[in-house]
């Protein structure tokens, strides 16, 4: 049996759980693989030195920080056991579940065991008021994303689960890593073909350290949605993207009423000015949240920038241009004609900067 453990500065964590799993050695053969994507804290040092003492401790490191979702890829395509089990390594989930859901994937003959924190028999101690309601709130959307099978689901976004390797491999490989939702995804992926259970889970604060969610996490979920939703035909990258040009759209107009009411200038004069706002913050969005594994920083952010601008102003003209040849040739609507065009800016935009601006295919 396998339990594979992302971390991610987990040094004031790791070493009491390892402690509480290693007893599970008494039932099991057991290994423990914990993937660190090298943190600062020097996680992956101790556990090196624990790993000494105890053989069935196994360290993957990684550098260049890919993810939650990833390093549980990784694990579970290392791991060597028939069954794993997949948990956070920062004492948030109890070791006693591990038991739990080994019993219930072999009682249930099911493939995948789901340990949930809104299981009507779960507790949850660990997480804010905020954060609770913006789970449930995912998880309304997830099921609403996902093949039905799955509707009875209480918590696709855990990060405590088991499976059975040897029928969810194939699926393991074939799951998207962008961001935190490895489940979700791998639930996604199966189309309702994997036979699933639920056990409650007890959550409980943390002991050290602080949660790596942050906006970025909850933006890659989304994207995500949004991807199952389009059937995952248009690429996420693309979605993130798309969606941030909608929010350019927004400053544009913004920019344009408050500079022409707050200091009336003309219409003229002002849009240059929104227009320019209006791509430098889609930019900064951009490099923030769609290309962050790419994220330029200091003088390149500014090249980068420049580039955006120069990348973005060649659509702008032909955006002029095809709005108002669809207008006297194709069709005297405004509202098609505009969306025309906004549909080729945005598709050069999206090739053109991934290409130019962050180096990416
Ligand atoms: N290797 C690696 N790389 N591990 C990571 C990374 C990363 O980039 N980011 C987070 N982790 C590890 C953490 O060290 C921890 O063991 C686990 O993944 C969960 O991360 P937390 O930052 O503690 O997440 P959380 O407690 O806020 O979120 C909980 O709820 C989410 C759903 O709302 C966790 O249970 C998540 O797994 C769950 O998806
Ligand atoms: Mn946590």
């Amino acid at each position: 049996m396998s339990i594979v453990l992302p971390a991610y500065n987990e040094r004031g964590n790791i070493e009491p759980l390892l402690s509480q799993l290693l007893v599970l050695q008494q039932r099991f053969a057991l290994e423990i693989l914990v993937v660190d994507d090298d943190s600062p804290d020097g996680t992956a040092d101790l556990v090196r030195q624990l790993a000494h003492r105890q053989p069935a401790i196994r360290l993957i490191r990684r550098v260049g920080r890919a993810g939650l979702a990833s390093a549980i890829k990784e694990g579970l395509l290392d791991a060597t056991g028939d069954l794993a089990v997949v948990m956070d390594s920062d004492g948030q989930h109890p070791p006693s579940a591990v038991i739990q859901a080994l019993e219930a994937l072999i009682a249930a003959d099911a493939d995948l065991v789901i340990g949930s924190r809104f299981h009507q028999e779960a507790e949850i101690n660990g997480l804010s008021g905020r954060r609770e309601a913006g789970s449930t709130w995912a998880n309304a959307a997830a099921r609403f994303s996902l093949h039905r099978a799955y509707a009875a689901l209480t918590d696709t976004m855990s990060g405590f689960f088991a499976l059975r390797l040897d029928r969810c491999l194939p699926l393991v490989r074939a799951v998207d890593v962008n961001g935190f939702k490895f489940l979700y995804e791998l639930l996604a992926v199966s189309k309702g073909r994997l036979r699933t259970q639920e056990v409650p889970l007890s959550f409980q604060p943390r002991s050290y350290g602080a949660s790596k969610l942050d906006l970025a996490i909850f933006w890659d979920f989304l994207i995500s949605i949004l991807h199952s939703l389009s059937f995952r035909v248009l690429p996420r990258r693309a979605i993130s993207f798309g969606l941030v040009g909608a929010s350019g759209v927004a400053v544009q107009l913004l920019v344009t009423q408050v500079l022409m009411v707050g200091i009336r200038l003309g219409f003229e004069q002002a849009l240059p000015v929104a227009v320019v706002v209006a791509a430098s913050s889609n930019y900064l969005i951009n490099n923030a949240l769609t290309f962050r594994f790419q994220r330029l920083a200091g003088a390149a952010l500014l090249r980068g920038l420049l580039k955006f601008l120069l990348v973005a102003s060649l659509p702008v003209l032909a955006n002029v241009g095809l709005a108002s040849a669809y207008y006297s040739f194709v069709d005297r609507d405004t509202f098609w004609a505009q969306l025309a065009g906004i549909l080729v800016v945005f598709v050069w935009n999206y090739a053109a900067s991934s290409r130019f601006v962050w180096n990416t295919p």
